[in-house]
């Protein structure tokens, strides 16, 4: 597999990244290589996802080259992002809005995520086929997260081509093309987000932008405000609708455990954590040294690159039996699907919430839901698992 060309190998890597994992793992946990023309340590074990995300000599690094003028915009605001900030810049950007997405205040939205749950299921209940992402998990994330930041509903329809663009140029399968889009689009959301904040300085509401905007002592600045909405909207939104789609995909390629979770309906919490595992909506997260590291008898040098594959750490026969396999009771289930050490997902209580509800509400209808082909089609992304499309019919 490893000696095809660029684009067979892509292919064969977005249809099934576990075989590549399994053969570069095969050969070191640690290994070091150069795929897609990114040269660096791709970590396929466990215990050395672990100790490297928890180990502070590897720090987190904006996708973009640092001097580039190109595309100034893109750069600019993800430098200012918590996601590629290092201490003690990380922690003041993130504890500025921790504090909104603890369990106990996510568990408080409840109710109105259920809601919207509830209203988009019963504008698509009558239909005989529909497409899980476009007409389901993509509207009910966008609702979810527009809501909690401040975003007008009217104005939700927009996001998911910023969403595409940005993923897409900051994937390794990035083009020339999709880096100047990604440009395009954060140049269109800092004017959404400077118009949204002058209205919310002019008549606060119960959303995260207004407070942050009227805290005591200014805290943040205008350009780190910028960032983190244009971050929680993102982070916010494109992983939870893959995390979605993928739990859903996994349970009807899996009846057996689907029908466990029908009989069941208190697996919902293991089982979303097993979809978490099993088909990890973000693969990859990028580190760098800094400064010379030894790990597993491999030696790491300052400024080298280190690409941590969470999908294929959450597979590694070492921590999970039968990782292969698809066990929505499985426990303890400890996976990597949300990172780990300081850069530990803030959405993650939000996120699972949001998976339960979409999941059983997509199932109550007791096991008429049926895919329409078991073969579906990946993006053409590495960094993330994500179908392009998941078509299912609703038998009555
Ligand atoms: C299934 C859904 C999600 C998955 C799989 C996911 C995954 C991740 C992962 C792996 C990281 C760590 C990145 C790193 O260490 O470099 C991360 C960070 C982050 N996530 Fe999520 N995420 C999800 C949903 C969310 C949601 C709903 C939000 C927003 C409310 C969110 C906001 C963030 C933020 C702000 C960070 C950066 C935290 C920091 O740098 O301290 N994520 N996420």
């Amino acid at each position: 597999m490893m000696n095809q060309s660029t684009d067979r190998f892509t292919f064969e890597m977005t249809e099934n990244p576990y075989s590549f994992y399994e053969e570069i793992r095969s050969i070191s946990p640690v290994y070091k290589g150069s795929f897609w023309k990114y040269p660096g340590w791709f970590v396929t074990g466990y215990q050395e996802a672990l100790t490297i995300l928890k180990d502070h000599r590897f720090q987190t690094r904006i996708p973009l080259p640092e001097t580039t003028k190109k595309y100034e915009a893109l750069k600019d605001i993800q430098n200012r992002m918590m996601l590629f900030r290092n201490p003690p810049d990380h922690g003041r950007l993130r504890k500025l809005v921790s504090h909104k997405f603890t369990p106990a205040k996510i568990e408080k939205c409840r109710p109105f995520i259920e809601k919207i749950a509830i209203d988009l299921w019963n504008s698509l209940k009558n239909k005989r086929k529909i497409d899980v992402i476009s007409d389901f998990a993509y509207p009910f994330a966008s609702l979810v997260i527009a809501k909690i930041i401040g975003i007008p509903d009217e104005d939700k329809d927009i996001f998911r081509g910023w969403a595409l663009n940005l993923i897409q140029s900051i994937d390794f399968t990035r083009s020339r093309r999709s880096i100047v889009d990604g440009n395009l689009t954060t140049l269109e959301m800092l004017t959404f987000f400077k118009d949204l904040i002058i209205k919310r300085s002019h008549s606060p509401q119960d959303d995260l932008i207004s407070e942050l905007l009227h805290q005591e002592d200014k805290k943040l600045t205008e350009e780190e405000l910028l960032a983190t909405a244009v971050l929680l909207l993102i982070a916010g939104h494109e992983t939870t609708v893959n995390l979605i789609s993928n739990s859903l995909y996994c349970l009807l390629k899996n009846p057996k455990e689907y029908h466990k979770l029908i009989e069941n309906p208190s697996l919902i919490e293991s089982a979303i954590e097993e979809c978490l595992r099993y088909e990890s909506p973000t693969q990859m997260i990028a580190r760098i040294a800094s400064e010379d590291v030894e790990l597993n008898n491999v030696q790491i040098r300052k400024g080298d690159h280190v690409y941590v594959l969470i999908g294929a750490a959450n597979r590694d026969p070492k921590q999970f039996s039968n990782g292969d396999d698809f066990e929505i009771t499985r426990n303890p289930n400890p996976h990597l699907a949300f990172g780990s050490g300081i850069h530990f997902c803030l959405g993650s209580a939000l996120a699972r919430l949001e998976a339960q509800i979409a999941i059983q509400t997509l199932i109550q209808n007791e096991g008429k839901i049926e895919l329409e082909s078991k073969e579906v089609e990946w993006r053409n992304l590495v960094g993330f698992r994500a179908m392009k499309e998941m078509y299912v019919h609703l038998n009555h």
